[in-house]
C-alpha cells in the first residue's frame, strides 16, 4: 500500500494535458469521475481516488494510441443529443447537421407521409428528424445489425420510440414503399484512400466509410433506386465528400431527379446534394 497523497484533479489534468489535447484530457477525466466537464474547474484541489486515477491513466493510454475519444467515452454530441456510439457505428460528424437542416426544410407539411434515413449508423439523422417532427413517421435502415442495436438504444434513451428501424441493403427494407423524403449519409470514401489510414477513420467500421473505387458506389445505388421510392415532388438528399459535388449532381440528374443542387458546409465545401422527383 502506498502512503503517497492522492493526486488532485488539477495535477492529473496538468500531466495529461502535456500528452493529449486539453479538451480530450478534460473529457476523459470527467468521464472517469462521472462529472460534467465544468465540475473539474471548480474542484481542482479535490483528491482523486487511486482507482479513478488508474482508470484515467488507462483511458489516456488508449487515446495516445489514437483511439477516438467518442469510442473511449461511448458517446458523442449531435444535434440536441448526446448519442451512444460504438465501434460498430460511425462517430456522427457536425457537418451532418447540414443534412438534417436541409431535410427539415423539405419535410412533408403534414405527417401523412413517411421519410427515411438510409444507413442510419447511431441513428443520428433519423433521431434528429423524429425529434423535430414528431408528427412524421421516420424509417431508419442500416445493413449492420450491430449499428442498428446502438441506434435503437439511442431512440429508447431519447424517448423517440416511433422511429422504425429496419435492417437491409439500402432500399431493400423499403420494397414497394414511397416516401416524401429520403436522407442519407452513406459511405463515400474511395477504397485505398490514404485518409482511411489516418486519425479516427482507422478505428471506424470500413463499411461505414468506403464505397468502391471512386467512393461513389453507395450514392450510385441510392440515386439509381430513389425515383422508385419517392412520392411525386419528394426529395432525395445525400451527404458526400467535398470533391464529389459535380459527380453526385450528375448521378442525381442522371436518375431523373429535378432541381438538383449542392449545398456547402460552414467551411464552404460541397457537402450535401439534393434533388426532387417530378410532380
Ligand atoms: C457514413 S455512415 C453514416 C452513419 C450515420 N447516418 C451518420 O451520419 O452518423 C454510413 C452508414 O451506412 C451503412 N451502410 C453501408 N452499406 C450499406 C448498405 N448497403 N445498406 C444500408 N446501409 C449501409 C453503414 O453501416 C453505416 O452505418
Amino acid at each position: 500500500m502506498s502512503d503517497a497523497a492522492p493526486a488532485t484533479v488539477s495535477a492529473l489534468l496538468r500531466g495529461a494535458r502535456t500528452q493529449v489535447a486539453h479538451e480530450d484530457a478534460d473529457l476523459l477525466l470527467a468521464h472517469v469521475l462521472e462529472r460534467p466537464r465544468g465540475w473539474l474547474f471548480a474542484h481542482g484541489d479535490d483528491p482523486v481516488p487511486a482507482a479513478a486515477a488508474a482508470a484515467f491513466g488507462q483511458l489516456l493510454a488508449r487515446r495516445l494510441q489514437g483511439e477516438p475519444l467518442a469510442y473511449i467515452t461511448g458517446h458523442r454530441g449531435f444535434w440536441r443529443f448526446d448519442l451512444a456510439v460504438s465501434p460498430a457505428t460511425l462517430i456522427p460528424r457536425p457537418e451532418t447537421e447540414l443534412l438534417v437542416e436541409l431535410s427539415l426544410a423539405r419535410m412533408p407539411q403534414s405527417g401523412a407521409h413517411a421519410v427515411a434515413d438510409l444507413g442510419t449508423g447511431s441513428g443520428a439523422i433519423a433521431l434528429a428528424l423524429a425529434c423535430e417532427r414528431p408528427d412524421v413517421q421516420v424509417i431508419a435502415t442500416d445493413v449492420s445489425d450491430a449499428a442498428l442495436a446502438v441506434a435503437r438504444g439511442n431512440a429508447r434513451m431519447l424517448g423517440l420510440s416511433k422511429v422504425d428501424f429496419r435492417q437491409g441493403d439500402w432500399f431493400e427494407p423499403l420494397r414497394g414503399e414511397r416516401l416524401a423524403l429520403i436522407a442519407s449519409n452513406p459511405p463515400y470514401i474511395a477504397l485505398g484512400d490514404a485518409h482511411l489510414e489516418q486519425g479516427d477513420l482507422r478505428f471506424e467500421p470500413a463499411g461505414a466509410l468506403s464505397s468502391g473505387a471512386d467512393g461513389l458506389d453507395a450514392i450510385r445505388a441510392i440515386a439509381g433506386q430513389a425515383p422508385r421510392h419517392l412520392l411525386a415532388g419528394g426529395w432525395l438528399l445525400v451527404e458526400h465528400g467535398w470533391e464529389q459535388g459535380a459527380a453526385v449532381r450528375a448521378l442525381l440528374a442522371g436518375a431523373g431527379l429535378l432541381e438538383v443542387a449542392t449545398h456547402q458546409d460552414l467551411e464552404a465545401r460541397d457537402r450535401v446534394t439534393l434533388g426532387r422527383a417530378a410532380n
